[in-house]
């Protein structure tokens, strides 16, 4: 049983207080928030203000997924706004020893996040150090995209390398995540399941959290 965490992207921000009584209620362990800045990735979705409004409408876990050039400069922001966990991305940082240390002074959960072309093995000097790994089955942007599938392979390898180490580190899979692929991903090792399109288009939104998590 995988952890679920819902991808607000996909939600109607016009009833984003709705939606977010809506996981509390559901068996939603995380709800994940999407920032991009228009520069790491082709789009702008949303930021702090938001966040921070989220925050008081649920004490579930904030697992804020950072899509921007220069996080550090923001970590300590999304940590005032309530995060809980906080993910940037390998490809964004210069200094991502020096990133992560600074998102656990701050009190949050650190994670990593890679895209698809960037390899498992870029993590073999950090992964004790960090709590997440988001693997990225799509490159990042969009909601409603196609999940890569290879993919699954490097599920499996990062799986293998988290057992050698024995140590504890969820591996996340974020993009194009559905009913019909969720379990094949959880066999892989996945830990947490992040779905945006599955969950907040489906005609029952709190079943669909349900069956995820049921797989
Ligand atoms: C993509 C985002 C994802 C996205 C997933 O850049 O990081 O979290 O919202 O959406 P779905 O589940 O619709 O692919
Ligand atoms: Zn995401």
């Amino acid at each position: 049983m995988a952890l679920i965490a819902p991808s607000l992207l996909a939600s109607n921000f016009l009833r984003l207080e709705d939606e977010c009584k809506m996981l509390n209620n559901s068996v939603a362990d995380w709800f994940h928030l999407d920032v991009m800045d228009g520069r790491f990735v082709p789009n702008i979705s949303f930021g702090l203000p938001v966040i921070e409004q989220i925050r008081t409408a649920t004490t579930k876990t904030l697992d804020v997924h950072l899509m921007i050039e220069e996080p550090e400069k923001y970590a300590e922001a999304f940590a005032k706004a309530g995060a809980n966990i906080l993910t940037v991305h390998i490809e964004a940082c210069r200094n991502l020893h020096r990133n992560v240390q600074q998102i656990k002074d701050l009190g949050m959960k650190a994670g990593i996040a890679l895209n698809p072309h960037t390899p498992i093995s870029s993590l073999v000097d950090i992964i004790e150090d960090i709590q997440l790994v988001t693997l990225m089955s799509v490159n990042p942007g969009f909601g409603g995209q196609s999940f890569i599938p290879y993919t699954l392979q490097k599920i499996k390898q990062l799986s293998q390398l988290i057992a050698e180490r024995g140590i504890h580190v969820d591996i996340e899979i974020d993009g194009g995540v559905t009913l019909a692929n969720a379990k094949e991903i959880i066999a892989a090792g996945a830990t947490v399941l992040v779905a945006g399109n599955t969950v907040f288009k489906s005609a029952n939104p709190i079943e669909t959290i349900a069956a995820l998590k049921g797989l």
